[in-house]
């Protein structure tokens, strides 16, 4: 089983808990293009939703595959999201974003009242904190911003000739210290001209993870909210 199988296996997975009548959010990025495909096919078979885009990419694949997306600018909420990340531990914390879609991501997140997180088994992890935490940065700000998120610890990379679909910087944050994301994204969104940031630790409501084409569910008991 290839990394691939066991992304396509996470997403047919999770797009069984699609039904009749749902908005439903699509990700950005490989595994979310298998989410897409999965529920393309069942599209095609007569399931009968709506989907919102977390990017423009996944709009054009979604609308490529026959699905009918809709403006999230015209939604209240959303019933299920189906998204990839870059690392997922046990406590459902994720860091997302090496898609640069972070933002969007978090608000069709948010709006959702499930979230799942589909995933191969590389991103699986003890504890969150390796991968870069991608920030989106008013290009206006950019020189202070990046300034504030080194004095937090970070080795701050701005992907350079890249601007997300809100037409924005990312600046990549590899922090020193990870252990306390709680209080790191507090301190990440306080600072003016950050727009959003990939840590992800009160949305993911599950989440299916695929290793040698076995797939695992993890189930939030409770969604908690505040910091
Ligand atoms: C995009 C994301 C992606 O979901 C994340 O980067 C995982 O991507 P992939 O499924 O291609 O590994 O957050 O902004």
């Amino acid at each position: 089983m290839s990394t691939d199988d066991d992304k396509r296996l996470a997403a047919e997975a999770a797009v069984q808990e699609v039904s009749d009548g749902m908005v439903v959010g699509l990700g950005t990025g490989s595994t979310a293009a298998f989410a897409i495909a999965a529920l393309a096919r069942r599209t095609a078979g007569g399931l009968d939703i709506r989907a919102v885009a977390t990017s423009e990419a996944t709009a054009r694949a979604a609308r490529a595959a026959g699905i009918p997306v809709i403006d999230f600018a015209a939604c209240t909420s959303v019933d299920l999201a189906i998204d990839g990340a870059d690392e997922i531990d046990a406590r459902l914390w994720a860091i997302k974003g090496a898609g640069g879609a972070m933002l969007r991501e978090k608000a069709v997140a948010a709006a959702a009242r499930r979230f799942v997180v589909i995933a191969d088994g590389t991103k699986r992890v003890d504890a969150i904190g390796a991968a870069k935490v991608p920030v989106e940065v008013l290009p206006f700000a950019r020189g202070f911003v990046v300034a504030q998120l080194e004095a937090l610890g970070a080795a701050v990379t701005v992907r350079p000739d890249y601007l997300t679909d809100n037409e924005n910087l990312v600046a990549d944050c590899r922090f020193r210290d990870l252990s306390d994301p709680r209080r790191l994204a507090v301190s990440i969104a306080a600072i003016p001209g950050v727009l959003g940031h990939g840590l992800f630790l009160d949305e993911v409501d599950a989440a299916y993870v695929a290793s040698d084409g076995r797939v695992s569910k993890m189930e939030r008991a409770v969604r908690i909210v505040g910091p």
